[in-house]
C-alpha cells in the first residue's frame, strides 16, 4: 500500500521530523529559516563548502542528525534565483523536497520560505501539490516489498508558513486537482485484465459521489445510435464496449458546456493487423486519454468548479479474433460517413469519430478537446516533452499553449490542411482509416476533424507524454496523468465566469 500522506499547515515553530528548507544561490536563506538554523552555528556553511553546495536550482545538501537542532535530518534544497521562478517551478521544488525525505521518515517539516521570505498561500499549496505528485507510487500488485524502501503507512507533512489558514484553503482546491492526477495515473497503470471497458466504466461511475452525472451506454444503445466505427473496433473482444458520459453542472443553467473526449482503448493489440510483440504490454495504457478525462472531471467536481463540463470516453478493447473486423471492411459512423478500414491498428480515430460526433450533436458544446494516445508518429515528431496539438481555432490553441507553459504540460501546435485531408480519401468509402506513413499524426487528426463540423476543437495526441515518459521531479510512475493539470488550468483561467 502506498503511504497515506497527511498535510498540515503550521507556523514556523519548532520543526517536527525531517526538516527541509530552501535557499537561494550563495546560501541565501529567508529570515524564519535563518532563525531556525541559528543554533547550528556555522555547521551549514561548513557542510555546504565540503559538498560544493551553493544553492543552485535543484541541488540539495543533506546533514544527518545536526547537533544543536532536534531533528533527525536537515535537508537544504537550492532554488537558484527566486526572481526567476514560475508557479510550475514551485510545484517542482515541492517534488524535490518530498524526494529528499527518506522513506524511513514518518514526519517531515518543510519550511515554505525562499530567500526573500515566507511564500504566499497559493505558493505554499503549489509546494504541497508537488510533494503529493512526487510521493505517488503504484504498487498494488507487489505482494513482497523491500522493507527498507517502504514508507511508513502514515506520513505527516508539515508545511511551515505565515498564513496557515489560507494556505490550507488553497490546498483544498489543489488537493482536488492532485486527486484527479492520481486517479488518472492509477487507471493508466492498471493492467488490461483488470481494467477492461466495463470495469473502467464502473470506476468512472464512482464520480457520482462528487455530484457528477454518469451515464453508461452499452453495445445495444450504441448500435441504436449507429456507432459503427466504435463498435467495429470492439467486436473482436470478449469484453463489451462502453461509452461513458459524465456531466458536471457547476456553472449557470443553460450555458453551453465545455467538452472533453477521451480515447479509451483498454488494450490495443492492433487487432487483425497485429502489433509486434516487443513492448506490446505498453498498450494497456492506450486508454490514457480517457483516464485524463475522468481525472479532470474528478478535479472539477471535487473543487466545485463554476463550469458546465461534459466528459465522454469511448471504451473498447482491440483484439484479433474470428469476430474481429478485417482490413477492407467498411463501417458506417453515427454521422453517416463511411470509413474503409485499411489497418485495424489505426483504431483510436474510429472510436473518437463516433464519440466526437455524439458529443457535438447532443451537447452543442462551446468547444471540444479530445485526448488520445493516437499515433507513434507523434512520438517520432515531438519526442516525449510536448504533446501534439491539432486545432481549428486560434484562440483555443493559444489558450492551451499558455496553460501548458504555466503548469509544465506543454503542447506544440501541428498543421492541418486540405492537402493532408486528401490523403485519407478512399476508393470505396468516404475515407480510409490510414493515410500512409508520412505525416501519420496529421492524417489521423484530419480524420477526427471530419467529425467535428464547425465547433472549436483541439485534438491532443498524448502518445509520447502520457506513459513511459521521462521521470520528473513530480512523477516517478510509468503513467504521468498528463493533461489533467493542463485542462484544469484552461478551465479555471477562461471558462469559470
Ligand atoms: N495506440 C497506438 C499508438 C501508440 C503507439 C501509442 C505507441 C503509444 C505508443 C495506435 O492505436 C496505433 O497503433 N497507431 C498506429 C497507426 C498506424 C497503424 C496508421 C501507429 O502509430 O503506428
Ligand atoms: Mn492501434
Ligand atoms: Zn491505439
Amino acid at each position: 500500500m502506498a503511504a497515506a500522506l497527511k498535510f498540515n499547515f503550521t507556523s514556523f515553530t519548532r520543526p517536527h521530523g525531517v526538516l527541509v528548507v530552501f535557499c537561494e544561490e550563495n546560501l541565501k536563506f529567508g529570515p524564519a529559516t535563518q532563525r531556525a538554523l541559528s543554533s547550528l552555528g556555522d555547521l551549514v556553511r561548513r557542510a555546504a563548502a565540503a559538498d560544493r553546495f551553493t544553492g543552485k536550482s535543484g541541488s540539495s545538501l543533506d546533514i544527518v542528525a545536526p547537533s544543536g537542532l532536534n531533528v533527525p535530518r536537515l535537508v537544504v534544497v537550492g532554488i537558484g534565483k527566486e526572481s526567476e521562478l514560475k508557479s510550475r517551478d514551485i510545484v517542482k521544488f515541492g517534488g524535490i523536497a518530498m524526494g529528499k525525505v527518506p522513506t524511513a521518515a514518518a514526519s517531515a517539516t518543510i519550511f515554505a520560505e525562499f530567500g526573500s521570505g515566507p511564500l504566499k498561500a497559493n505558493q505554499v499549496a503549489d509546494l504541497a501539490l508537488g510533494a503529493r505528485l512526487r510521493a505517488y507510487t503504484f504498487d498494488l500488485y507487489k505482494t513482497k516489498r523491500k522493507e527498507d524502501e517502504e514508507r511508513p503507512s502514515k506520513v505527516e507533512l508539515n508545511f511551515a508558513c505565515t498564513n496557515a489558514a489560507s494556505a490550507e484553503k488553497v490546498w483544498a482546491q489543489q488537493a482536488a486537482i492532485a486527486d484527479g492526477v492520481v486517479l488518472a495515473r492509477d487507471l493508466v497503470n492498471e493492467p488490461a485484465n483488470v481494467l477492461y471497458p466495463a470495469e473502467f466504466a464502473r470506476r468512472a461511475s464512482g464520480l457520482s459521489k462528487l455530484g457528477v452525472g454518469v451515464e453508461v451506454l452499452d453495445v445495444a444503445a450504441m448500435r441504436k445510435l449507429g456507432m459503427g466505427a466504435l463498435l467495429g473496433v470492439g467486436q473482436g473482444s470478449v469484453h463489451e464496449s462502453k461509452l461513458v458520459v459524465m456531466r458536471w453542472n457547476g456553472g449557470k443553467r443553460g450555458v453551453d458546456p465545455v467538452a472533453f473526449i477521451g480515447k479509451g482503448v483498454c488494450f490495443d493489440s492492433g487487432g487483425i493487423s497485429i502489433k509486434p510483440a516487443a513492448n506490446m504490454e505498453d498498450m494497456k495504457g492506450d486508454m490514457a486519454g480517457a483516464a485524463c478525462v475522468v481525472g479532470l472531471m474528478h478535479a472539477l467536481a471535487a473543487r466545485k468548479a463554476k463550469v458546465n463540463a461534459v466528459g465522454a470516453i469511448g471504451l473498447v478493447e482491440n483484439m484479433p479474433d474470428g469476430k474481429a473486423q478485417r482490413p477492407g471492411d467498411i463501417v458506417k459512423t453515427m454521422s453517416g460517413q463511411t470509413i474503409e478500414i485499411i489497418n485495424t491498428d489505426a483504431e483510436g480515430r474510429l472510436v473518437l469519430a463516433d464519440a466526437l460526433h455524439y458529443v457535438n450533436k447532443r451537447f452543442k458544446p462551446k468547444f471540444m478537446i479530445n485526448l488520445a494516445t493516437l499515433t507513434g508518429a507523434i512520438i517520432v515528431a515531438l519526442g516525449q516533452e510536448y504533446a501534439g496539438m491539432f486545432c481549428n481555432d486560434d484562440k483555443l490553441a493559444e489558450r492551451l499553449t499558455k496553460a501548458g507553459e504555466a503548469v509544465g504540460e506543454r503542447v506544440w501546435r501541428m498543421p492541418l490542411g486540405p492537402e493532408y485531408d486528401k490523403m485519407i480519401d478512399s476508393k470505396f468509402a468516404d475515407m480510409k482509416n490510414t493515410g500512409g506513413r508520412w505525416g501519420g499524426a496529421i492524417t489521423a487528426a484530419q480524420l477526427l476533424q471530419r467529425f467535428v463540423n464547425k465547433t472549436p476543437w483541439a485534438h491532443l495526441d498524448i502518445a509520447g507524454t502520457a506513459m513511459g515518459s521521462p521521470q520528473t521531479d513530480i512523477n516517478k510512475s510509468w503513467a504521468s496523468g498528463w493533461g489533467v493539470r493542463l485542462l484544469e488550468r484552461l478551465v479555471e483561467e477562461h471558462y469559470e465566469r
